[in-house]
């Protein structure tokens, strides 16, 4: 099978290139509040540059499904990567077309430029070959760092591919692959699964992944209690997938099955409801209308013990709502307990964990910690992403 090109074997001295990124960043009133993935993609833009190339960047941002939403412009990434190289970023208010081409041949050896919410185009979802055509025709060489979106099977991911003679992946999504394939194959043991969040739903095909390969599986978030309900356990009124106890004791069944051991909160921290300004109660059963809303502190004692015998880490999904300080100990109890294992490959895939992660100034603990929630999932659960599989038609 071809293994997809990095930087360093393509030849793109002195060429346009086609900078896929995923700058879909967290915005408020038109600002950014979290530029960790613009900060990712500049160590190969800072690449590209550094080789007198001319870098065309296209990204996406939010959903807005082939339509023009100006509240959804890139314009304010653009003006954030200019001030991160401390250098001009031209901003194209188009995707495509003559403008958009002319002003990709007036860029200068170094050159940065930065097309508008690829999104806003309707051919950029299902891989509408013109569109693909038009874009191939911004740049000679193709770069993919958009880790986060190498999951979705858009146009500016994959149908573009095939338009361009050279193509292959930036250093981020050569770290990202590198670091999320260590969990999937060859994982040094013991392996610790981590993993929160608040829809089992969400989880099943990554638990299923998972099963195969670790030796313990640490559950918490509001996902827990769907177990727990399911081993026969009053949970008054925690979160519950009714609809998804049966699988959830199916999964508990596999996992003994395999010699996997499940842990699941042994104490809680419970309130009446998030909004509840009353303090919240902290033990092993529940009061009457009370809901679990973090894990207790035996819980995260008991997580951290086996969190320390292991060689390798995944974690996805916090273990409460880690926003709101009066729920946020128990993953910050986990996220100390996997950034005191030094002596562990510890991975962090994405989404709310990496938030928190940031949140609690610990993200340089961990071993990587992923830009993508979706497409680590993805890569766990063993899956080819669209993104990765038409980069490797373009390797060797
Ligand atoms: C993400 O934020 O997970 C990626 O940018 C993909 O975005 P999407 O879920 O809107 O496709």
């Amino acid at each position: 099978m071809n293994k997809v090109l990095g930087l360093a074997e393509l030849d793109v001295a002195n060429r346009r290139v086609f900078l896929r990124v995923d700058f879909n960043v967290p915005m408020a009133g038109g600002k950014i509040t979290d530029d960790n993935r613009i900060v990712a993609a500049l160590p190969t833009i800072r690449a590209l540059r550094e080789q007198g190339c001319r870098v065309i960047i296209g990204s996406h941002l939010g959903r807005p499904a082939g339509e023009v939403d100006l509240t959804l412009s890139l314009e304010p990434a653009a003006a954030r990567l200019a001030a991160l190289l401390d250098d001009d970023v031209l901003f194209a208010h188009d995707i495509v077309g003559d403008d958009v081409e002319s002003m990709t041949k007036e860029l200068i050896p170094g050159g940065v430029m930065m097309l508008e919410n690829l999104r806003f185009h309707p051919g950029e979802k299902g891989g509408d070959e013109e569109f693909a055509k038009a874009l191939a025709r911004l740049a000679e060489v193709y770069v993919n760092d958009a880790f986060g979106a190498m999951h979705r099977a858009e146009t500016s991911i994959a149908a573009i591919v095939s338009h361009f003679e050279m193509a292959g992946a930036g250093l981020l999504v050569t770290k990202e692959l590198e670091a999320l394939g260590r969990c999937v194959q060859g994982a040094a043991k013991p392996f610790v699964g981590i993993l929160g969040g608040s829809k089992v739903s969400d989880k099943i095909a990554v638990i299923e992944a998972l099963l195969g390969r670790v030796d313990a599986l640490l559950v918490g978030g509001a996902m827990a209690y769907t177990f727990l309900k399911a081993k026969g356990q009053d949970v008054a009124a925690s979160r519950v997938e009714a609809d998804k106890l049966a699988l959830a004791a199916r999964l508990i069944d596999r996992c003994v099955e395999r010699g996997v051991a499940l842990h699941l909160p042994i104490d809680h921290v419970m309130n009446t409801s998030l909004d509840s300004e009353a303090a919240p109660d902290v033990g092993v059963s529940f009061g009457p209308g009370q809901m679990g809303l973090d894990i207790g502190p035996e819980t995260v004692r008991a997580y951290a013990s086996v969190i320390a015998t292991a060689k390798t880490v995944f974690w996805n999904g916090p273990m409460g709502v880690f926003e709101q300080p009066a729920y946020a100990a128990g993953t910050l109890g986990v996220a100390q307990a996997v950034a005191a294992n030094t002596g562990a490959y510890t991975v962090i895939g994405g989404g709310d964990s990496a938030a928190a992660a940031a949140q609690f100034g610990l993200a340089e603990k961990f071993s990587h910690v992923s830009t993508g929630g979706g497409a680590s999932l993805e890569l766990i659960e063993g899956k080819d992403l669209p993104g990765v599989k038409a980069l490797r038609l373009k390797g060797r």
